[in-house]
């Protein structure tokens, strides 16, 4: 029998100074479906230091321009955007799928907090308010403006394709920066959707550069001296190294990294929503969200029956490929990123000890084994200190651990060196806001799981989490811009602050 032969997978470029061209080094990477290792979604440019060259070139070229084009000007080059990714949002939410795994509900989603991130954010292009202050001397004027901050390089990961990119972008544009863009390697296609309707939208040509690859090109990026801002969303340890780097050449960097995040489950809550919560904190996106509510902290009068609630409902989670719409938990990103979550299961059961309730394998029967599915995972009987308690696993697992006091479940929850999202169900609003308070990360949730932010809030975390930044709202902008405080003398002669006497 002849050999049904392969469909020809399609082959995307960079986009560097309002072109469409390859990479100088030839080369190609495949961008390969996680639920279906079979289907090549595409073939993408293995990047170089030359192409990044070209792309930072490109933006250098461009920044004055779009420096000197006025904010509400900019803005509307970036309402035509929102438009755009709106008229195409279910094309690319099945595209997003097809090469992330995401559930087709979700990959909307990712899609629908970049269309709301273009809109809020362009509407900063009206205000992007300074201020005014009264100067010290008489006839003397002060005021504080923002100014852009130069070329701005942009590292994005795999859980979030398109949502994560516009969050950077879409600010630093407003902002009047030039980018380049450099997208996560397992998911390519949506950086590129969104880079193409930017071109479509009407931004200039050079503005927004987009260079695809893997260690490559983002370490070129992080390298190159002309880059003013590295923005990276990623793991801890490829942060910290990010940041070192950065501070060699005095860069500006804001960083979004691990999370180890908790919910705690009081013994008044209702159960059931705070079960329901937990499943979707703990296995949407099959738990590779930075915001992934990876421990339940529960109040040991009602852990028995949180428990058994829990463990019945994961099992009966449908697992399979996200373009099913029947599809709750889709697979992980990876062959590497579930040997390590594989690891993580391991070292839960025979290292720590703790008690697998539900899950732990990899699936692979029949078409499971095209791809990297593994089952939604539970640990109970899980001691605060215990590695799977402590490290970030990124993947379908949690863990659930007793406890007998608020202050105690705090304790545990700010435990851990990471402090993006926490929550508490309860319905006693004294220990609502009493947790609110105590809980030291970025964002927490009260009857509702850790995951879910908006964008018209500051998104970010403290300790390991990230150095000191907020993305989203209005706070982004203080990354992408700088202050400039301006003073005017109107008076006509030599006034000295600090020094001359103003008559009162
Ligand atoms: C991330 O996991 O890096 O709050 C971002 C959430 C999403 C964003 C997650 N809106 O879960």
């Amino acid at each position: 029998m002849a050999k049904a032969k392969r469909p020809s997978v399609k082959k995307y470029n960079n986009y560097i100074a309002g072109e469409w061209v390859r990479s100088s080094s030839g080369e190609w990477f495949d961008n390969v479906n996680p639920a279906d290792n079979t289907d090549i979604v595409g073939r993408f440019p293995e990047s170089t230091v030359e192409d990044v060259d070209r792309a930072v070139a490109a933006a250098k070229d461009a920044a004055t321009r779009w420096r000197r084009t006025p904010a509400p000007k900019r803005a509307e080059v970036l309402f035509n955007l929102g438009e755009i990714l709106r008229a195409n949002k279910d094309e690319f939410t099945l595209q997003m799928t097809r090469e992330m795994g995401k559930v087709l509900k979700e990959a909307g989603g990712d899609v629908q907090e970049a269309i709301d991130c273009t809109y809020y954010t362009a509407g900063e292009g009206r205000r992007l308010h300074g201020f005014t202050t009264p100067a010290e001397m008489p006839n003397k004027f002060a005021m504080c403006v923002r100014q852009p901050v130069g070329i701005c390089g942009l590292i994005t990961p795999f859980n979030f394709p398109m949502a994560i990119p516009s969050w950077k972008l879409i600010p630093a544009l407003v902002c009047g920066n030039t980018v380049v863009l450099k997208s996560g390697e397992d998911v390519p296609l949506s950086s590129l959707n969104l880079v193409k309707a930017c071109e479509q939208a009407g931004i200039p040509k050079g503005v927004v550069n987009l260079v695809n690859g893997a260690h490559k090109p983002g370490a070129a990026l992080v390298d190159h001296k002309d880059v003013r801002l590295i923005s990276f969303t990623g793991s801890t340890a490829t942060g910290r190294i990010i940041a070192e780097q950065c501070a060699r050449d005095n860069k500006i960097v804001s960083l979004e990294m691990g999370g180890k995040n908790a919910i705690i489950v009081m013994d008044d809550a209702d159960i059931d929503n705070a079960v329901d919560g937990s499943l979707w904190g703990a296995f949407g996106t099959s738990g590779q969200r930075c915001t992934a509510s990876s421990r339940l902290v529960v109040h040991k009068k009602v852990y028995k029956k949180f428990c058994e609630k829990l463990v019945e409902r994961a099992k009966k989670l449908r697992v399979g490929n996200g373009l099913d719409p029947k599809t709750e938990v889709g697979p992980v990103i990876n062959h590497q990123q579930m040997e390590k979550i594989l690891g993580y299961i391991e070292i839960g059961k025979l290292i720590d000890r703790a008690t697998l309730a539900c899950g732990g394998k990899r699936l692979t029967k029949g078409d499971y084994a095209k791809g990297f599915f593994i089952e939604p995972t539970v640990f109970t009987d899980v001691k605060p200190g215990m590695r799977i308690a402590q490290e970030e696993i990124f993947g379908p697992v949690t863990c659930v651990i007793p406890f007998g006091t608020l202050d105690e479940a705090i304790k545990i929850v700010n435990g851990v060196a990471y402090g993006l999202s926490s929550a508490i169900y309860t319905q006693d609003v004294n220990q609502a806001f009493y947790a609110m308070q105590e809980l030291y990360t970025g964002i927490c949730y009260v009857n509702s799981a850790t995951i879910g932010a908006e964008v018209h809030l500051p998104f970010g975390g403290t300790k390991g989490t990230g150095n000191g930044h907020r993305e989203a709202g209005t706070q982004v902008l203080d990354i992408f811009s700088e202050w400039k405080s301006l003073y005017v003398d109107y008076s006509g002669k030599l006034q000295k602050a600090q020094i001359d006497e103003v008559k009162v």
